[in-house]
């Protein structure tokens, strides 16, 4: 199985993309992980340092690198939202996968938004909104779509293997 884990932040990528890598014996690349990596800094520590405009740059870069290596690839979420990116996804020619979670329960999902400054300080409402101006670039993307909100990481992973 080769596949490409997208959706906003909260929706699962990183959880169900680790154990799909467990139950398959597969390689996962985790890109937030990845960037982190190729700039010796945490996510949060790019954001303040270099800003946003610098962080997508590195995040094609390494999208760029990761994307013909095989396994499961976990991307950031908002990955999917420059055309360059979505290129790089859809040539690479395997499935899509968009995790959708509502705003309530993205919300919960998140607790703690320090990890991730785009999250900071928003409400259920913010979320909603920040989610529906992503939804056109996830739907771009996406060869299937899976509604999360009452599915535990493990039901989402068996979700997806009934489809790939
Ligand atoms: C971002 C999502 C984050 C990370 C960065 C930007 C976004 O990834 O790439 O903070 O724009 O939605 P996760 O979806 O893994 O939290």
């Amino acid at each position: 199985m080769k596949l490409i884990l997208i959706g906003f932040m909260g929706s699962g990528k990183s959880t169900v993309g680790k154990l799909l890598g467990q139950r398959h014996s597969l390689p996962v690349i985790d890109l937030d992980q990845a960037i982190e990596e190729a700039a010796g800094q945490t996510i949060p520590a790019i954001f303040a340092t270099h800003g946003e405009t610098y962080f997508r740059k590195l995040e094609h870069q390494v999208l760029a690198t990761v994307i013909d290596q095989p396994g499961i690839l976990a991307t950031g979420g908002g990955t999917p939202l420059r055309a360059d990116n979505q290129a790089l996804l859809q040539n690479a020619a395997v499935p899509i996968i968009h995790l959708r979670a509502n705003a309530k329960e993205t919300l919960s999902r998140l607790g703690n938004t320090q990890n991730r400054p785009l999250a900071k300080g928003l409400d259920q409402a913010g979320i909603e909104a920040l989610k529906k101006q992503r939804h056109q670039a996830y739907q771009a993307c996406a060869n299937y779509t899976i509604e999360t909100n009452l599915l535990s990481p493990m039901e989402v992973a068996l979700a997806i293997e009934a489809r790939v």
